[in-house]
């Protein structure tokens, strides 16, 4: 078990998938066979973290709360916590400042899917880094649409930049972040963008001046998507459905986890494949035992 707490930023407006998020918050949306925020939540437990803090809009909490609970059933602790406004990524970590009470974070924004051989190591490697921060680059062809790392000729960043209109280089930084305890007192340094948002970018920045910040890099064996376009959010769907179906494993299966790293027991899962026994996902469960 890890002593950082886990952070799932699952606010923001959705705009670019209106008009279907505009009744329903993006990270409930489906995701072929599960709710989005299933798969943000799963990479966090799979770091071997227990007390999760989400964030959600105000009018969105209760479906949240309807769907997650307080995270017993999976043997986590789930803590609920609200941003009023979309203000930007790194606003987080004053909303969480209490929930962390100095504690080094992980965090995941709602929207992304991490899925890769070795992505258990790779976030045991984070992991064990108490101080500073960790992030990870991912190989996109559209780099100009993310924040993205600057590197010099042995590999070290020198710069992360959002949205740039001549990219350094292709490698995009995705939303997953490991920080230290301090990333609240720097993220409460900060000043709005142009753009009038607490940028990340500006966060992670505070950390790279001082040396502070790795950037691992995520290879060719990953899959990173975001689903934040009516594309995007199909193109992982089919992902995921196809890779399910292909190895007959599920990606993003919290009750999975929680069962492996023995958090819950047989009884309880057994609880758990019963409710979804009319399912392909109930009969998953029901196979685990
Ligand atoms: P974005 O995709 O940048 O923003 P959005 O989800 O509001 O969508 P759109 O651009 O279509 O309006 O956000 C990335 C993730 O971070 C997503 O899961 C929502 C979340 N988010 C917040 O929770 N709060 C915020 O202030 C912002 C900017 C994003």
């Amino acid at each position: 078990m890890s002593a950082r707490k886990g952070l799932i930023l699952a606010g923001g407006t959705g705009s670019r998938l209106w008009p279907i998020t505009q009744g329903l918050s993006k990270q409930l949306m489906p995701i072929y066979d599960k709710p989005m925020i299933y798969y943000p939540l799963s990479v966090l437990m799979l770091t071997g973290i227990r007390e999760i803090g989400i964030i959600t809009t105000p009018q969105d909490q209760a479906q949240f709360q309807n769907l997650l609970g307080d995270g017993t059933q999976w043997g986590v602790q789930i803590t609920w916590l609200v941003q009023e406004s979309p203000d930007g990524l790194a606003q987080a970590y004053l909303i969480a400042e209490e929930f962390l009470d100095g504690a080094p974070s992980a965090m995941v924004l709602g929207d992304n899917i991490f899925f890769g051989h070795g992505l258990p190591e790779l976030l045991a490697s984070a992991d064990a880094q108490m101080d500073g921060g960790t992030v990870f680059g991912y190989r996109v062809a559209d780099p100009e649409r993310y924040g993205v790392v600057g590197m010099d000729h042995d590999g070290r960043v020198t710069q992360i930049i959002e949205k740039p209109d001549v990219p350094p280089s292709n490698y995009a930084v995705t939303g997953l972040y490991f920080l230290d305890g301090s990333a609240p007192d720097r993220a409460r340094a900060i000043t709005p963008s142009a753009r009038g948002e607490l940028e990340i970018v500006t966060l992670l920045e505070s950390y790279l001046t001082e040396g502070a910040l790795t950037v691992e890099t995520m290879g060719r064996g990953y899959a990173w998507l975001d689903t934040g376009t009516h594309a995007s959010l199909l193109d992982a769907a089919n992902f995921v459905r196809t890779l399910q179906s292909r190895q007959g494993m599920q990606t993003g299966c919290p009750e999975e986890i929680a069962h492996g790293a023995g958090w819950i027991d047989d009884a309880q899962l057994s609880v758990l494949a019963d409710r979804y026994a009319k399912t392909e996902y109930g009969a998953y469960l029901r196979g685990l035992l």
